[in-house]
C-alpha cells in the first residue's frame, strides 16, 4: 500500500522542523545561554554577594528577651520584629552605634489595621479618621502586646454605649470617675444611688480654662467661649470633638 503523497510531504516538513530545532538547540545557541547550572551558579554568586539586611526575629531574642517574650503570648505573636523596626542586621552587629527606628507615628499601624473590605473577616480593623484621631496608637495600645484597650468593666456592664463612645474620643484617657462621683451602691441598685454629674462651666474649665495646668487639654477663654451656656449644651462630654 502506498502512503498518500500529502502525508509524505507532511512527514518531510516535520522531519525538517525536528532537525532544525535540534541543530539550533545543540549547535547554534551557545551553551552559556542554555545551561541552567551556569545560570544558577551565577545567580547564587550574585545573591550571596548582597549584604544581608534582615537578622531574623530569633537574633533579637538574645538582647531583647523582655520584648520577645511579651510578643510571644500576645496578639502580635506572628509578626516579625523587623516588619516594624526595619532590617536590623547592622544593629545586631553594633547595637549602640546603629539604632533601628521605631514606628511611633499614627500612620504606621493602619497599614495593617486600617479598614479595608478585602481583609479577612474578623481581622481587627479600625477607621483611622474616627478611631481616636489625635493621639498616636501606642498611647493606648502596647505595640508588643496589643490588647483592645479595656474600658473599665465596672461601668461598661450597664453603660456600654457611653463607654465605647468615650473610649475612642479625645476624652478616652479620662476616667469616668474624673467627672462622676459614683457611690458604691450605684452598681448594686443603680437608681437608688445615682452618681453626680458636672454642674458648672468651671468644672470643664479646670482642665480647659486658660489658667489650667493640664497641659494636654486645648484651652478656651471661659469668660466668652460659648457665651454663658453650659459646655455640654454644645459638646457631648463623652465625645467632645463632635460639636452640636
Ligand atoms: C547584641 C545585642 C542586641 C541585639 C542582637 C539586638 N539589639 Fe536592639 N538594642 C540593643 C542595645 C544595647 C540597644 C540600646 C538600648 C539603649 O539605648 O538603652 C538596643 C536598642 C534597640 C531599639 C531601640 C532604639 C531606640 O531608638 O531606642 C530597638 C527598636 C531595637 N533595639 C530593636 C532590635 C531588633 C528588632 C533586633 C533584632 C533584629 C535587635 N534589636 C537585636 C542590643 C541588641
Ligand atoms: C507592630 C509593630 C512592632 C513589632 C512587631 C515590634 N515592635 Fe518594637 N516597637 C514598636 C514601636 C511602635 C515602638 C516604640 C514604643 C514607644 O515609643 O513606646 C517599639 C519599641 C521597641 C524598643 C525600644 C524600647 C522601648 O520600649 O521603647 C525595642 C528594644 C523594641 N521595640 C524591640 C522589639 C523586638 C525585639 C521585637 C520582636 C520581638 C519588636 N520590637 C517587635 C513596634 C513594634
Ligand atoms: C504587619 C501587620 C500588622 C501591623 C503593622 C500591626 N498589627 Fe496589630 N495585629 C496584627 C495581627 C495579625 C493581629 C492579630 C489578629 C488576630 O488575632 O486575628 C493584630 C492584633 C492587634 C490588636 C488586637 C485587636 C483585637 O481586638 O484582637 C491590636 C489592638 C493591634 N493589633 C494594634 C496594633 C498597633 C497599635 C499597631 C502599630 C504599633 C499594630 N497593631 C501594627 C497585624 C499587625
Ligand atoms: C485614646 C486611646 C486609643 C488610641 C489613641 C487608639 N486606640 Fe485603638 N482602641 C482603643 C479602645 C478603647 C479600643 C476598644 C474599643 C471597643 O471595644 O470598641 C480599641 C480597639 C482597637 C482595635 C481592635 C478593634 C476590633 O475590632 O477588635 C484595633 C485594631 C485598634 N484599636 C487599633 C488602633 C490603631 C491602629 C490606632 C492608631 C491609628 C489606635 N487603635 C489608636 C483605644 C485607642
Ligand atoms: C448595674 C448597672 C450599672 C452600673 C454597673 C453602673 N451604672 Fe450608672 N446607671 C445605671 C442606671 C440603671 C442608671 C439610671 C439611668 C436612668 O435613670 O435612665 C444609671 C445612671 C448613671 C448616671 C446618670 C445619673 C443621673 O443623674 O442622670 C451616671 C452619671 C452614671 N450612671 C455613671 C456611672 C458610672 C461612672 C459607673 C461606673 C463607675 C456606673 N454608672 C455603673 C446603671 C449602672
Ligand atoms: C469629661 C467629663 C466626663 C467624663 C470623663 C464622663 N462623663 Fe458622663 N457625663 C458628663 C456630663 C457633663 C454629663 C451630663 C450631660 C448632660 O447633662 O447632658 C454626663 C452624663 C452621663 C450620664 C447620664 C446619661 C447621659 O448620657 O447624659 C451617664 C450614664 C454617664 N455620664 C456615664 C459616664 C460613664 C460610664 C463614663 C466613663 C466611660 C463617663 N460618663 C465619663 C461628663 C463626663
Ligand atoms: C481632667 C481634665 C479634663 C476635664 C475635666 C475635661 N476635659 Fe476636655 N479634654 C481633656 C484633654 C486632655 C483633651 C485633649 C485630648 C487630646 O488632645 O487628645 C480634651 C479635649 C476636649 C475637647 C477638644 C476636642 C477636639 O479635639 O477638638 C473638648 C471640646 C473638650 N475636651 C470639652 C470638655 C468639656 C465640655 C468638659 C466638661 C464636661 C471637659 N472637656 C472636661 C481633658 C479634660
Ligand atoms: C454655644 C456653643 C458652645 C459652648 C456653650 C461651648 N463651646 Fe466649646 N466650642 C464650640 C465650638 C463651635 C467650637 C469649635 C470652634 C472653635 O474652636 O472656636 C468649640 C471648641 C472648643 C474646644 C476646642 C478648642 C481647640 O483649640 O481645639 C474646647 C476645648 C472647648 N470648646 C471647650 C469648651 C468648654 C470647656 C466649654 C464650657 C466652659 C465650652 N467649650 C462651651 C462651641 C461651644
Amino acid at each position: 500500500m502506498r502512503i498518500p503523497e500529502q502525508i509524505q510531504r507532511l512527514a518531510v516538513i516535520t522531519a525538517v522542523i525536528i532537525v532544525g530545532v535540534l541543530v539550533a538547540r545543540f549547535l547554534l545557541i551557545p551553551r552559556s545561554l542554555i545551561s541552567d547550572e551556569l545560570h544558577r551558579a551565577s545567580t547564587i554568586q550574585r545573591e550571596n554577594a548582597r549584604p544581608i539586611k534582615f537578622a531574623g526575629s530569633s537574633a533579637c531574642q538574645d538582647c531583647h528577651e523582655d520584648k520577645t517574650s511579651q510578643m510571644r503570648k500576645g496578639y502580635h505573636k506572628n509578626l516579625s520584629c523587623e516588619g516594624c523596626h526595619g532590617p536590623a542586621v547592622r544593629h545586631t552587629e553594633d547595637p549602640m552605634g546603629v539604632k533601628p527606628p521605631a514606628p511611633r507615628d499614627r500612620k504606621f499601624c493602619p497599614l495593617c489595621h486600617g479598614y479595608d473590605a478585602s481583609r479577612p473577616t474578623g481581622f481587627p480593623q479600625i477607621n483611622p479618621t474616627v478611631h481616636n484621631p489625635i493621639k498616636p496608637c501606642i498611647t493606648c495600645h502596647n505595640p508588643h502586646d496589643p490588647v483592645p484597650r479595656q474600658v473599665p468593666q465596672s461601668c461598661s456592664a450597664c453603660h456600654a454605649q457611653i463607654q465605647r463612645t468615650t473610649a475612642v474620643s479625645s476624652h478616652a484617657l479620662l476616667r469616668c470617675t474624673t467627672c462622676h462621683n459614683v457611690p458604691a451602691q450605684h452598681r448594686k441598685t443603680p437608681r437608688s444611688a445615682l452618681p453626680s454629674k458636672p454642674e458648672s462651666r468651671a468644672f470643664c474649665g479646670s482642665c480647659h480654662g486658660k489658667e489650667s495646668a493640664q497641659k494636654d487639654a486645648p484651652k478656651v477663654d471661659l469668660t466668652n467661649h460659648g457665651s454663658t451656656y453650659l459646655c455640654w449644651q454644645c459638646h457631648y462630654p463623652h465625645l467632645p470633638e463632635g460639636r452640636g
